[in-house]
């Protein structure tokens, strides 16, 4: 957690505004004379929901606990930041020191892994040493330019090779045992860990070499060895290709996950680029962490043997619990609205032919392979294929089965069509009447709704006392600081772009984003490098940090970034505006009850322009992305 987050954590927004403002309770929110500007009737309103403020009146600005302390103490960021950390109880101070010093140690872990790499590689392409390595993967379909973009090698069958050429560039023995590279026995002696393996580079997100994966020529055991758990590794939350797949991953809207090393590489060769492997574990939550941030839909192409499927069906758990889920109205026959909580992405499973690896299959028959993705199943189709599979259905037993297994499967659905599909699959299966599973089906769903038996605590899903806020906040955060690290990286197009989309500092939510916005792009006076000068220290590293985002992406032409850029800032606007009508609605609300009339025609009319903008935003981003497409 950054430390904005941990302040915005410990201080509630309401008490500390409270303390500068005399505020009310206006329905769910609080109100207040505007301590901005002069005003008789309160338009200065506190939302504890989201932790913003925000002036409906005369000077219609708003934001979160910093732009209030800002504003009204007079700072800048970091005395704002100094300021709230000390009423916080945070102490800033050894905090920095202690992570600036882990930095510099990971930064030097990941140097000496990159000359690792680069030694590795280097005996693999050009020395007689790395030429049955070379040989093996060229079997394998591997081509010499494949081996250059994953920087693959060859680890000699040698005791000391490495740390020689290590030592000879300045690094030391402790710092090749902390990276895994060397490995010591009980009698204290120092080694090469990886010895005659081919060798594979594992990168992080932003493409730093982190790990190795080594692969025994031939059938050496283990088959392969990777780096232990360093300062750096943390073999959970890895995903093998990610630094390579993250644009495609972006551009097709779906991930593949596979399990090895080369069905990373071969696929990728074969232009299948938005495939990453999870190394031989089952997904873990950190994974789905990486991959929602990039795409909503997730495909399995795992070994269809046991371990294979039992790997898919834990995977599949994990990565529903850890995607967003969303609240979702359902009309009701009654007229009633009803509300459900439904998964915001989706899962595929994707059946390999028995005994093939998906290398094995792209190179062999590529048709082949890219029909199974596009026809890969839903969890329902797939557990419902499975169960059909183990039973026997022209048994009563079987029938029974069937129904036993398949039932809680359909029970425990999110969604309420595909649930009403699968009963009637089910049913015709099993060959009896529909409304015969139903009963049993309700009493599933009760059970599995109540937190536990003898507590009839109704699921707060299933009665919500409010709607649920329209706005979806997923992706944004990634978003803002996407934009901002287009305009950072090509300063020549913010004018032109700043001008066309009119987009409000508030729009950022991440207080450092609307900072580094408002002070370098929305009143430019000086040259951006200038800017960036003035900023303060904490301010300096955000930009540098925004910067980092972009390195390691492929280079793209002006026009390519000028549209990312205007897709993104419409998006940012879009939620924005979005938020602020829903928040204005609660205004006009509180309004109606006090029933101070004019209030409320004001208010009303405000919302009238708000959506005339929202709407022509929305429009504009539905063009954008559409043109986007067509390409
Ligand atoms: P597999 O045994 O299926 O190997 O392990 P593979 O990827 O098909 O390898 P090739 O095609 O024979 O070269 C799948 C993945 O599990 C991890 C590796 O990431 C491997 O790619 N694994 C496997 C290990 O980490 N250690 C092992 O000993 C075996
Ligand atoms: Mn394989």
């Amino acid at each position: 957690m950054s430390i904005v987050d941990e302040i915005k954590e410990r201080l509630d927004i309401v008490e500390f505004i409270g303390s500068y403002v005399r505020l009310q309770k206006a329905g769910r929110n609080y109100k207040g004379l505007c301590p901005f500007h002069t005003e008789k009737t309160p338009s200065f309103f506190v939302f504890p929901a989201t932790q913003t403020w925000h002036c409906f009146g005369a000077c219609g600005t708003g934001g979160d606990i910093f732009t209030f302390v800002m504003r009204q103490e007079n700072m800048d960021f970091g005395e704002a930041l100094r300021f709230l950390a000390e009423r916080a109880g945070i102490d800033l101070h050894p905090l920095d020191q202690t992570r600036s010093k882990q930095r510099d140690e990971l930064e030097r872990l990941q140097k000496l892994n990159a000359a690792a790499a680069q030694y590795y590689h280097h005996i693999l392409m050009d020395t007689s040493l790395g030429k049955a390595a070379k040989n093996y993967l060229a079997k394998r379909g591997v081509k010499p330019e494949t081996m250059v973009t994953f920087q693959l090698g060859y680890a000699p069958d040698e005791w000391h090779a490495l740390e020689e050429y290590l030592k000879s560039k300045g690094f030391t023995t402790e710092e090749l045992l902390e990276a895994g590279l060397s490995s010591k026995n009980e009698k204290g002696n120092i080694y090469d860990r990886f010895r005659g393996r081919i060798m594979f580079p594992i990168r992080d997100q932003r493409g730093n070499i982190i790990g190795f994966g080594g692969r025994a020529m031939g059938d050496g055991v283990p088959k392969y060895m990777n780096t232990p758990e360093t300062p750096l590794f943390d073999k959970s939350s890895v995903l093998y290709g990610i630094d390579l797949a993250r644009d495609a991953i972006r551009q097709t809207g779906q991930a593949i996950i596979v399990e090895g090393y080369m069905d990373v590489v071969i696929p990728h060769q074969c232009g299948v680029r938005n495939i990453v492997a999870c190394m031989g574990t089952a997904l873990t939550e950190a994974q789905v962490n990486i991959l929602k941030r990039l795409t909503k839909k997730i495909i399995f192409a795992l070994d269809p043997d046991a371990a294979g499927l039992r790997a898919v069906e834990r995977g599949v758990e994990i990565a529903k619990q850890s995607m967003e889920h969303r609240v979702v109205p359902i009309p009701l026959a009654s007229g009633l609205i009803h509300y459900e909580e439904q998964l915001a992405g989706e899962i595929r499973i994707l059946t390999l032919p028995e005994g093939l690896d998906p290398d094995e299959l792209i190179l062999q028959d590529r048709e082949h392979w890219d029909r199974l993705v596009a026809e890969a199943l839903t969890v329902g189709e797939y557990f419902f294929q499975r169960t059909m599979e183990e039973v026997d259905l022209s048994t009563a037993k079987g029938k029974r089965a069937a129904v036993e297994r398949f039932l809680p499967v359909i029970a425990a659905m999110d969604n309420p069509v595909e649930r009403r599909h699968y009963l009637q699959q089910l049913a015709r299966r099993v060959q009896v009447d529909e409304r015969e599973l139903f009963p049993e089906l309700q009493r599933l769903r009760q059970r599995s709704g109540s937190s536990a038996p003898g507590t009839k605590r109704r699921s707060k899903k299933e009665h919500p006392s409010v709607p649920p806020l329209p706005p979806q906040t997923d992706g944004l955060a990634e978003i803002e600081s996407h934009c901002l690290s287009l305009l950072l990286a090509f300063p020549q197009l913010a004018p032109e772009v700043l001008e066309d989309i009119p987009l409000s500092a508030e729009a950022f939510q991440d207080v450092q984003n609307r900072e580094v916005f408002q002070r370098l792009f929305l009143n430019p006076e000086k040259p951006l490098e200038n800017a960036i000068a003035e900023l303060d220290k904490e301010l300096r590293l955000h930009v540098e940090s925004l910067l980092q985002k972009l390195q390691g992406s492929p280079s793209l032409s002006l026009e390519m970034v000028r549209e990312d850029l205007r897709k993104s800032l419409l998006r940012l606007q879009r939620h924005h505006l979005s938020r602020l009508i829903s928040q204005l609605r609660f205004v006009q609300e509180d309004a109606q009850q006090q029933g101070t009339l004019d209030l409320v025609r004001e208010i009303s009319a405000k919302i009238d322009q708000l959506r005339r903008e929202y709407l022509q935003i929305d429009q504009r981003y539905y063009a954008a992305t559409l043109t986007g497409r067509k390409k």
